[in-house]
């Protein structure tokens, strides 16, 4: 019998976590993972990671992808290294350009598209420096790691645009990270809200406890101001104006923003999208079509029209996913649904030794924070979530 055909666009945490419950329960499935970076990347660590550079060694936060599928019958798994570009729906097929060789076209039985989302400080499109919170579109996580280190570390008046929680936790340890190194006092660091509070989303004492640490660590918060313009001189690209709303102005060496999340969708046709530019998935996890044909593709992840993108939301996606892919391949029925639900649970170490967040209505003590994630930022689960175990 041929082989069924299963394309994963997207090698993190939906995409991987599909694959391995397809390659474990469908003996006849070949799956073809596409990811431009041949390495999964524990971005969940990144505001440490760009801070401190010996916080965490490379291979902790970027795991080779092909280990984690050695296990599998060779001829199983395939991954290509490389970005999907387009995609036929009456074709069933996938555009790919490799990052070695000619652009090819691969057909599918399957199709799962988990290409997730990235932010304007990974592209740089703002500054022209980018600050890899997500994956690159390209092989090229390492040097980027390295080079926003380096750029961070000879910074000296840095403001970060957006106080939620990859904000918070990135002021809280850079004002660490200062202090590490001997600087403090010689490096300036704001953060810049445009709400009255920092992390707007949580309860207020979670609010209030954020911005005393922050403030503790001699970190600047500006509240109640967008920020509505970014400029540098055209001579001088180390200097930036950022310009906040009602006419205030600061200067910068280096600006981070990070609020935003933008979908990676330019290769998917528009009929999938919403007006934001995410795919509409049903409850099923499955695409919807726009003439309510069922079709053989499923979206997980931060790409799909679900609301609150986190990784753990994107692997229990996945779950979703995988479940009702298999049940449509072998004929099962046990179809499962997936609901984003309201609790929300997010831990926001600020620096090493404490932080805030919320776990459904509880606002953890600062020692919670540390135990459960300031210490490490989850960089143990990395292995995991790669194995599809998470
Ligand atoms: C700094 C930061 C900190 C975070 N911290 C937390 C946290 O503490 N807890 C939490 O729950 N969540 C956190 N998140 C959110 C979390 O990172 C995301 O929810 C998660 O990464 C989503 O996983 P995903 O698999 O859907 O997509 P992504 O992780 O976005 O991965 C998508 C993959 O698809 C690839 N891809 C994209 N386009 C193509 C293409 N055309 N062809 C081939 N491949 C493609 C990308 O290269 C990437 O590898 C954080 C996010 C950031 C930015
Ligand atoms: C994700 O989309 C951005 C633009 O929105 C692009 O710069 C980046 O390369 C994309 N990432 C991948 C992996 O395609
Ligand atoms: C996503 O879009 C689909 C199709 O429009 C819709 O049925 C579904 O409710 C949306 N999901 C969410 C979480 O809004």
């Amino acid at each position: 019998m041929a082989p069924i055909d299963v394309v994963i666009i997207g090698g993190s945490f939906a995409g991987l976590h599909i694959a391995h419950s397809v390659l474990r329960d469908v003996p006849d499935a070949k799956v073809v993972l596409i990811n431009p970076s041949t390495s999964f990347y524990w971005n969940i660590a990144a505001p440490r990671i760009v801070t401190k550079p010996k916080a965490f060694r490379p291979e902790q936060y970027l795991l080779p992808i092909k280990d984690a599928f050695a296990g599998y019958r060779p001829d199983a798994f395939e991954l290509l290294p490389g970005v999907a570009t387009a995609i036929d729906t009456a074709a069933k097929s996938v555009s790919v350009t490799p990052n070695e060789g000619e652009p090819k076209t691969l057909s599918y039985d399957y199709l799962v598209i988990a290409s997730g989302s990235t932010t304007s400080a990974t592209t740089g499109s703002l500054t022209g420096t980018s600050i890899p919170f997500k994956q690159s579109g390209h092989n090229d996580m390492e040097q980027l790691i390295e080079s926003a280190q380096e750029h961070i570390a000879g910074a000296k008046e840095i403001v970060i645009g957006g106080a939620g929680p990859i904000g918070v936790e990135l002021a809280g340890e850079l004002a660490e990270a200062v202090e590490q190194s001997g600087n403090a006092g010689k490096v300036s660091i704001t953060i810049v809200s445009a709400t009255e509070h920092v992390l707007p989303m949580l309860k207020p004492s979670a609010s209030s406890a954020a911005r005393k640490l922050l403030e503790q660590k001699k970190v600047k918060v500006v509240t109640s101001k967008r920020v509505i313009g970014v400029e540098t001189p055209a001579d001088d690209s180390s200097t930036w104006t950022v310009s906040l709303e009602g006419g205030d102005k600061l200067s910068a060496d280096l600006y981070i923003p990070t609020t935003g999340v933008t979908p990676n969708n330019s290769f998917i046709p528009a009929q999938f999208l919403d007006k934001d530019g995410w795919v509409t998935v049903n409850n099923e996890m499955r695409v919807q079509s726009t003439d309510g044909s069922t079709l053989p593709i499923f979206a997980a992840g931060d790409i799909t029209n679900n609301s609150m993108r986190l990784s753990f939301k994107a692997t229990e996606q996945a779950h979703v996913a995988a479940a009702n892919l298999k049940a449509a391949i072998v004929g099962g029925t046990a179809i499962k649904t997936y609901d984003q639900g309201e609790n929300i649970i997010m831990i926001v170490p600020v620096g090493e030794s404490g932080g805030t967040g919320q776990l459904f209505g509880f606002v953890p003590f600062s020692f919670m924070v540390k135990m459960l994630k300031g210490k490490h930022f989850f960089i143990d689960k990395a292995a995991g979530a790669l194995a599809g175990k998470a």
